[in-house]
């Protein structure tokens, strides 16, 4: 039979049960890896005395032949390939003859694609690291440039207390932190190798897993072989941490959205990364922001999809297993350009400080302020509560500031309050005092800016 396994077969594969089998169209993404794989395999069998030292290098010779090959796009898949591991196999056979019939000695394709995902996430990991890194570096530069401009803060999107730009900056810059540290947790636990666990519990031949481990970059061989070949918990938890930092990127993008309204205008996107509309000339969308918050969507289903595959699935290898690539693939290559356009449009992307300043007229943002001046005065905060709570209402039946208030308005809600103890309620004093561990002052801002750059120093 045609197939590398077709022993004990009387029948060729039906044409649609081929289609439906193959993973050759997706895992050839997996080549380079699955020939770094299969070079320290047969290194360790040669050391071995598996095989002989002629055949290993044979062998080796011939994987990097084919290796040109498919980078040269001289080697075309298809599906009679089946998979990567055996395009590759057969290919060698048909290079060199017997010696690669060795090749597959004491391994199992069970073990083996999992050493080439764990190999390409692990590098897909430190390129999204890198992005990362330069999304952080872009984020402190804004946040220092705009330390201690005032903008709104909001909660429920409604006025709630003044802040620095830059202490909002400084807010996004912990949360891609996590993400980064969060990456690094899973790069170590998933840093053991599989080769060697062969189809599920070991083999009989004296091969070294300690060896190919080391030849391969990673930090030891998985403990247990059944363990090894079942199990895609790392692939979840990087799709976790995709899925968690995408959330991340999709509520930044979502304030670039409302950022850039009409009604807001904060902010001016650069046009490079805008688009037009096909019919109202006058239009510049912010597409990236909104295909960047869009974006998160499918990471959430690569992740809820790859979940759905393992429930419930005995030990050991299942082939259910064969659907753990296509989505982790997917969640690679959008979080990782997600995490460029975004930093590119948030470097490029101008505030427009005398639009948001038009704002600060509107929510009482100092009104927490006042309260806790009728703190520092000995008025329990409940009370002060309620006293500028009464304060707001004045104003709005009104329809004005706090400062416009007449010293017998404010004295009538309390006896104990003058006009003189509302202190200075500007939104710069207010912003400027809030000098508490994390807050917003500018010179708050400047410590955690400070923090965050040593802390992305030490890992540049
Ligand atoms: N292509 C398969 C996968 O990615 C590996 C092959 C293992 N298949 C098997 N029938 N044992 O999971």
């Amino acid at each position: 039979m045609g197939s590398l396994w077709g022993g004990r077969f009387e029948k060729d594969m039906d044409d649609t049960v081929k289609l439906f089998n193959a993973s050759i169209a997706f895992d050839q993404r997996l080549y380079n890896e699955d020939i770094d794989g299969s070079v320290a395999h047969v290194k360790m069998l040669a050391e071995q005395n598996i095989i002989s030292l002629d055949e290993s290098e044979k062998i080796i010779d011939g994987l990097e032949v084919i290796r040109n090959k498919i980078t040269n796009g001289e080697i075309v898949f298809n599906v009679d390939d089946e998979d990567i591991h055996m395009a590759i196999e057969s290919r060698l056979i048909e290079q060199i003859g017997d010696a690669g019939k060795k090749l597959h000695t004491a391994r199992s394709r069970n073990d083996q694609c999992q050493v080439d995902v764990r190999m390409y996430l692990k590098n897909e990991i430190m390129e999204i690291k890198e992005r990362l890194f330069y999304l952080e570096s872009v984020i402190l530069e804004k946040a220092e440039k705009y330390h201690n401009f005032i903008t709104v803060g909001f909660t429920h999107m409604q006025h709630a207390q003044p802040i620095t730009l830059g202490f909002m900056f400084m807010a996004y810059f912990q949360m891609f932190k996590r993400d980064i540290e969060r990456l690094t947790d899973t790069y170590d636990r998933m840093n053991v190798c599989p080769l060697g666990a062969c189809a599920l519990a070991g083999t009989t031949l004296p091969i070294n897993r300690h060896r190919t481990a080391e030849l391969l970059g990673f930090s030891a061989p998985t403990e247990n072989a059944m363990d090894s070949v079942s199990d895609r918990d790392y692939s979840l938890e990087f799709l976790s941490n995709a899925s968690i930092s995408m959330m991340h990127l999709s509520r930044w993008a979502e304030e670039f959205v409302w950022w850039n309204s009409s009604e807001f205008s904060y902010i001016a996107i650069d046009d490079s990364y805008c688009t037009g509309s096909s019919i109202m000339p006058q239009k510049k969308n912010p597409d990236m922001a909104e295909l960047l918050r869009g974006k998160v969507g499918r990471v959430y289903g690569d992740m809820i999809q790859l979940l759905t595959v393992m429930k419930g699935t005995p030990l050991a290898y299942n082939k259910d297993f064969q659907e753990d690539k296509e989505g982790l693939f997917d969640a690679v290559d959008t979080w990782k350009s997600s995490i460029l356009i975004f930093a590119n449009m948030l470097e490029k992307t101008e505030f427009k400080m005398d639009q948001i300043e038009k704002q600060f007229t509107k929510g009482f943002l100092n009104a927490t302020d006042i309260a806790e001046h009728f703190v520092k005065i000995g008025i329990p905060f409940r009370e002060a509560h309620s006293i500028v709570g009464q304060m707001v209402k004045v104003c709005e039946n009104k329809n004005c500031d706090f400062n416009n208030l007449t010293d017998d308005e404010i004295n009538s809600i309390d006896a104990r309050i003058t006009k003189k103890l509302l202190g200075d309620i500007s939104l710069e004093a207010c912003v400027n005092a809030r000098v508490s561990f994390g807050g917003t002052a500018p010179v708050e801002v400047k410590r955690q800016i400070e923090i965050g750059r040593k802390w992305l120093d030490s890992l540049l």
